[in-house]
């Protein structure tokens, strides 16, 4: 289901039409669509829901308290990687018991405050963070809930900047280190071992690296038999892909439903999600206006109003994020086009066409599946402040963060 559609030559998001938008809202801005978002996260839910488990929203991905709180309506829970997803998480209204808490340096401060919410758990990473966890835990009478994250060396067959289940990585432990922490558990009075996460990288679309990774699960499960250790949750992360263009099929979530449904036969654990991109890359748009085209003898640059610091993912992982007009037109004699931001530095692209329609200064485009990681990647950077944010449901639309005032930039 894609709720971004041309009716009558004019770009619709849900029923509302992005140029009557773009008459209210200065550009640009990202336009979430809460449709698409309640959909995407259903179809997750729906694809797994003979095993019932436990969907942690990956705060990370966009970290819009409304969209958050859209998803808890759902039943999400979060997974958060800093103090402030965690807080953000909370004010969302997400139970503790629906939090995950993942990231290879948290802080003596962020495991206090974790520790002191009572969370589900605190995924860790290192020896030096279980012993910190279990000193914090200590000094305040408790016991904490903790995973340990592996590092199962697998190649998630993705772009080499959102691997990180690799050895040379810098994410979890290696399954020796895992076990040797489970065999020596009693060093650890205040802590309570309850799981093993995982997560290989981000925006696959192979169903066999997910398998290895079930695997190297299954054998772990077995082999912290004897340790005294009985899991009760195994975290299996979230990276599942989202189709940017035409040529990628979308991620095939059936088929990994089957493959895990067995898995938990096997290994009778509750099993818990990580899914950010997912439930929100298509559910969100970056709506720009261009500003001018210029025209060199090799090429014509498109410059929008949006840059890279409102979409990082060009300039970071040479993501291609198609862009399409906001009114259509059957001129098509634009050839060789380049989108790029108004911001002084070269990777400040978006994108090339070797053939597009004719454009005009003034007029407004649409650039797609920003929903993850666009306005949770952005900066400041030029001194530009952040974008609007808006929510349509149905034909109607709100700010659900305003433009970032420029003077709070100024001081
Ligand atoms: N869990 C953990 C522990 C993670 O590190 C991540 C993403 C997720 C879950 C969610 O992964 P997803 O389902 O969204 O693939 N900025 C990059 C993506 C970085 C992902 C980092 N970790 C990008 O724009 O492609």
């Amino acid at each position: 289901m894609n709720f971004l559609k041309f009716k009558n030559k004019k770009l619709f998001f849900e029923n509302l039409s992005i140029e009557n938008i773009t008459k209210k809202i200065n550009t640009p801005f990202y336009l979430y669509s809460s449709k698409q978002l309640n959909f995407n996260f259903n179809t997750f839910k729906n694809a797994f829901k003979k095993i019932k488990p436990l969907i942690c929203f990956s705060v990370k991905s966009n970290s819009n308290i409304k969209i958050i709180n859209e998803l808890k309506k759902n039943g999400s829970g979060a997974d958060v990687v800093s103090l402030g997803e965690l807080k953000i998480a909370l004010k969302a209204g997400i139970h503790p018991k629906k939090i995950v808490f993942s990231g290879v340096g948290k802080s003596y401060e962020e495991l206090s405050y974790a520790i002191s919410k009572n969370i589900l758990l605190i995924n860790a990473e290192s020896e030096s963070e279980i012993t910190t966890i279990n000193h914090i835990a200590k000094k305040n009478n408790k016991i904490v809930s903790v995973g340990i994250r592996i590092n199962p060396n697998i190649s998630a067959k993705t772009n080499k900047k959102i691997s990180t289940g690799k050895k040379g990585n810098k994410f979890g432990l290696s399954l020796d280190a895992c076990q040797k922490i489970f065999i020596e558990h009693y060093k650890y009075e205040n802590i309570s071992f309850e799981a093993v996460s995982v997560h290989i990288g981000s925006q696959i679309f192979e169903i066999s690296p997910f398998k290895k990774v079930l695997n190297v699960l299954t054998k772990l499960n077995q082999q912290i038999n004897h340790t005294g250790i009985n899991l009760k949750y195994i975290d299996l992360g979230g990276g599942l892909g989202t189709p940017y263009s035409n040529h990628e099929k979308p991620f095939n979530i059936k088929k990994y439903a089957q493959i895990v449904g067995k898995f938990k036969k096997i290994n009778k654990v509750k099993i818990i999600f990580e899914p950010g991109r997912f439930i929100v890359g298509n559910a969100g748009v970056l709506i720009s206006k261009i500003i001018y085209i210029k025209k060199t003898p090799t090429k014509r640059f498109i410059i929008l109003d949006a840059a890279m610091n409102d979409l990082m993912r060009p300039a970071l992982y040479d993501a291609k994020h198609h862009i399409q007009p906001v009114i259509k037109n059957k001129s098509n004699t634009f050839k060789n086009i380049e989108f790029v931001g108004p911001v002084c530095e070269s990777s400040d692209s978006f994108i090339s066409y070797k053939k597009y329609q004719n454009l005009k200064e003034g007029e407004f485009i649409c650039i797609n599946n920003i929903g993850a990681y666009g306005r949770s990647l952005a900066s400041n950077y030029n001194t530009r402040p952040y974008a609007a944010e808006l929510l349509i449901n149905d034909n109607k639309f709100k700010v659900i963060r305003p433009k970032q005032r420029l003077e709070t930039l100024i001081n």
